[in-house]
């Protein structure tokens, strides 16, 4: 967390750098009026990357700002990041603004079609001058020689033109259209959402394909973690956040109701904490727009189920003496685990993910120190560990499917957890 925050900090001096060689040259050629324009562009430019995560994907941990090279686990392989500084060999300091679009929006790049690792399809909502004025700060990246290799995919993904067949099937490439009957606040938000921050990407059901289903912002899968329900449904998603909750938790990391872990802190610390508050406003309000998912809370297990009992003694153990045993957490520290969307997902990855290895909290500008919760792995059985979460599925307020020992073994070995240090 920390190597992130240096690297965007890094990244920023970097980025003011560049502007300022680039301002020198702009007033020679075109005197104070031009450098003025161009200026204000690449200051719109630094803000749409930040927005759009850009730098996350694109540099390795204490690697150079945009050197690509990170490794990104997919379902079908590993997809490499590419360097996308100015070099004019390793990187695309050669490339025309038509080739960015084309790269950028329409997930076509000279080396051939990109893999949708590369958010294109949410980056396709990205207006014509947003565009270029995103444009306008990337050229300013100071060279990096670097040459990546990002297809490592196995046959048959590795066939770049496959994505001819996938583009026909899950490329929507309509422009950002706005709604005539939703506020400019709304419309503004769900430009954000829907293009460069790319909500979706995580958050909107994939079908076997990767590609999204009609479930938007309804919840999926992904590496080892459970990207939640966002629609208004009171007990798998935001129902019962204000819009402030939302604008809170996207700057801070935190809110009354939950603590954000795993990608999504990397998006807070790296994005979300840096947007505007009218932006933060725009987003909350466009959430707050959405219909419920159209889902009814199951019935909690008895508590006399053998899980539960096991469960409940447990977490007295293990957990209570910072979740204390109501699971109510201590306010603005420990989050409470009572009506818990997070806790209620269908899908239990999220939770397996932050009691097998633990979990940090954001570090941000509002909330510097973060919190932490240690790791369990070493410690419990998946036994124990199953009955515990079948327990907090199933008891504050909560009511979701139990989660058994296999569950727990099969995300310890996908997540590379540790196994217990003794039997
Ligand atoms: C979720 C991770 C992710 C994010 C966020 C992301 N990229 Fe990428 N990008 C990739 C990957 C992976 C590739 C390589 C895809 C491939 O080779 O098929 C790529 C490729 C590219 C390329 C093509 C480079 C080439 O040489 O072909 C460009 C240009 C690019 N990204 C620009 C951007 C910009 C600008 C942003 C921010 C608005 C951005 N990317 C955000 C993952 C990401
Ligand atoms: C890189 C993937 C990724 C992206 C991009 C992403 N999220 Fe998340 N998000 C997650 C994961 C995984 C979780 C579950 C972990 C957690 O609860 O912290 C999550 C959790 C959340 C939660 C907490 C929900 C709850 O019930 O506790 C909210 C709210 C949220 N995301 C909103 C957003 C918004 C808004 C955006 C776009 C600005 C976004 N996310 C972009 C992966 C992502
Ligand atoms: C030392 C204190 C501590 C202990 C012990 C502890 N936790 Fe936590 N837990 C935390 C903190 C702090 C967070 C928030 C971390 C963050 O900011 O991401 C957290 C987060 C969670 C979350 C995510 C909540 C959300 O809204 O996303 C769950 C679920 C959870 N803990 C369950 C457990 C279980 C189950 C146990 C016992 C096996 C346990 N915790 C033991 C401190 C603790």
């Amino acid at each position: 967390m920390i190597m992130a925050k240096n690297l965007f900090r890094t990244a920023l001096r970097t980025c003011m750098r560049g502007g300022m060689v680039f301002s020198a040259m702009a007033f020679l050629a075109h005197g104070a009026k031009a450098q003025d324009d161009r200026g204000a562009r690449i200051e719109r430019g630094r803000y749409l990357a930040i927005a759009g995560d850009c730098l996350a994907c694109h540099t390795t941990p204490g690697g150079k700002p945009f050197a690509g090279g990170l490794d990104l686990k997919t379902p079908f392989g590993i997809i490499t990041t590419s360097n996308i500084t100015s070099d004019r060999e390793t990187g695309i300091g050669s490339w025309t603004l038509q080739q960015f679009d084309s790269a950028v929006r329409h997930g076509k790049s000279p080396k051939g079609y990109l893999y949708p690792a590369m958010p294109y399809p949410a980056y396709a909502k990205i207006t014509d001058t947003d565009l270029a004025d995103l444009w306008e700060y990337i050229r300013t990246i100071p060279p990096v020689r670097n040459a990546v290799v990002t297809n490592k995919l196995p046959f048959p993904y590795n066939i770049r033109a496959l994505m001819i067949g996938w583009n026909l099937l899950f490329l929507d490439r309509t422009p950002f259209a706005p709604d005539p009957s939703k506020s400019a606040q709304v419309n503004r938000g769900a430009y954000l959402v829907e293009g460069l921050e790319h909500c979706g990407t995580c958050h909107t059901t994939k079908n076997f394909l990767g590609g999204d289903t009609r479930a938007t912002y309804q919840g999926t899968s992904l590496q080892g973690w459970y990207a939640p329900d966002l629609s208004n449904n009171p007990h798998t998603g935001l129902g019962r956040w204000s819009a402030d909750d939302l604008v809170t938790y996207l700057r801070s990391g935190t809110n009354r109701f939950t603590a954000a872990s795993g990608p999504m802190t990397e998006t807070i610390e790296n994005s979300t904490q840096h947007l505007s508050d009218v932006d933060l406003q725009a987003i909350a309000a466009y959430f707050k727009s959405l219909p419920p998912r159209a889902a009814a809370a199951p019935a909690p297990l008895p508590a006399t189920n053998a899980q539960m009992v096991t469960g409940a003694r447990e977490f007295i153990v293990q957990c209570s003496a910072c979740h204390v045993s109501s699971g109510a957490g201590i306010r603005n520290m420990i989050p409470t685990l009572q009506d818990n969307p997070a806790v209620n997902a269908p899908d239990p990855d999220s939770l397996l993910n932050i009691v097998l290895r633990g979990t940090n909290g954001p570090m941000t500008a509002a909330n510097p120190t973060g919190a932490a919760m240690p790791a369990f792995g070493w410690k419990l059985h998946d036994d124990q560990i199953a009955a515990i979460l079948t327990y907090i599925r199933n008891s504050m307020g909560n009511a979701a499917p139990a989660v058994q020992p296999a569950d727990v073994a099969r995300a310890r070995k996908a997540i590379g957890a540790e196994q217990p240090v003794w039997h």
